[in-house]
């Protein structure tokens, strides 16, 4: 069995040049995932855990006390290394640069979604961290600026997610696969237990909030049709499944095959999921796993971004099943 940070060490090794910055990076959102594990596994015992914090977030969204709590140990954890010069989180309205000597001399920013799906977790319903790497571009030496943080996602050099669900995984990629680990709680380590994942081409799997149809673009209406029409040849009817969280909905998908969707919508005009710390994150980890990320017209890496917290609509998943949706969405645009 090979730990995560023995396939660490070995995959740096595949570049002989590399100081290990990246690694440490990694080595430290595997202890914040540690963090966050046990206390999420607590949380019904908690009250300093469960529930609403009674604030709201940049976005206007309610933020959960875990919400709050996940960030905090982020940042703690990043700002003690000396590989990081800057965060930013869907949980606070500026990136913050760390403007000591060492951030100013490090090479690498984060953004993150330190609680992906907050709504699930007074409920037992599995939930997550997403997280995203990029080399700064502001020169080494200074503080980090926004323009670090605004690149657009096939700039990035790692990005992954931690899903807390009835075991503890971390799947991530540094753009060349998409690898597995498996919290092992007895042991205290990530061991690798999904190498090289690939996702189906075809899925049999549909994932969107479809309560919300009335609001949806014609594009996707038509395409729910489609997925729940008869055809044997493709497997039709597909199956609905949705968590509502992402981090949960893509797992599942990435493993089975299936897509992810949430579009724009007359509630949503620009999208619900923010491109810096949703999109871009999971766009890199389904095209390195063989699947696709739109925007219904779009490569969501290809996106250049304006905004910290901008959003994005997203169809990810399955490369049969996005090509499929977006196709929909050409033939009905602007219906
Ligand atoms: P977050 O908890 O980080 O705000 O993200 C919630 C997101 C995403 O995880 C999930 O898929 C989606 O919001 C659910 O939204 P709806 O409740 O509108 O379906
Ligand atoms: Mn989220
Ligand atoms: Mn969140």
């Amino acid at each position: 069995m090979k730990t995560l940070g023995e396939f660490i060490v070995e995959k740096q090794a595949d570049y002989p040049s590399a100081k290990g910055e990246l690694s440490g990076i990694l080595s430290s959102i595997r202890l914040v995932a540690k963090v966050i594990h046990r206390d999420i596994n607590k949380a019904g015992l908690n009250n300093d855990i469960i529930g609403n914090s009674g604030i709201e977030n940049v976005q206007g969204e309610a933020q959960m006390k875990l919400d709050a709590f996940a960030h905090e140990k982020m940042k703690a954890a990043l700002i003690a290394r000396d590989e990081v010069a800057g965060f930013g989180s869907e949980e606070e309205e500026n990136f913050v640069a760390f403007d000591t000597e060492r951030g100013r001399n490090a090479k690498y920013i984060i953004l993150a979604d330190p609680l992906d799906g907050s709504s699930n977790i007074d409920v037992n319903v599995a939930v997550g961290t997403i997280f995203s790497i990029y080399r700064r571009i502001s020169p080494i030496g200074t503080a980090v600026t926004l323009a670090d943080f605004l690149q657009p996602g096939h700039k990035q050099v790692a990005a992954g997610y931690i899903v807390y669900g009835s075991s503890t995984m971390l799947v991530y990629t540094t753009g060349n696969g998409v690898n597995g680990f498996t919290y092992d709680t007895s042991l205290g380590v990530f061991l690798l237990s999904h190498e090289n994942i690939k996702i189906p081409q075809n899925g049999k799997c549909y994932s969107i909030n479809e309560g919300n149809y009335l609001k949806f673009p014609m594009g996707v209406k038509k395409y729910l049709k489609y997925c729940q029409e008869e055809d044997e040849s493709s497997h039709r009817p597909y199956t609905s499944r949705y968590i509502g969280s992402l981090v949960s909905d893509f797992h599942r998908n990435l493993l089975k095959g299936g897509i992810y969707i949430y579009p724009t919508s007359t509630h949503y005009p620009l999208g619900k999921l923010r491109l810096l710390y949703e999109g871009n994150p999971m766009a890199f980890l389904a095209e390195q796993a063989g699947g696709l990320a739109s925007d219904g017209y779009q490569r969501i890496l290809d996106i250049e971004p304006t905004e910290l917290h901008q959003r994005t609509p997203l169809f990810v998943g399955s490369k049969n099943m996005v090509e499929k949706a977006t196709s929909f969405m050409l033939e009905y645009q602007n219906q």
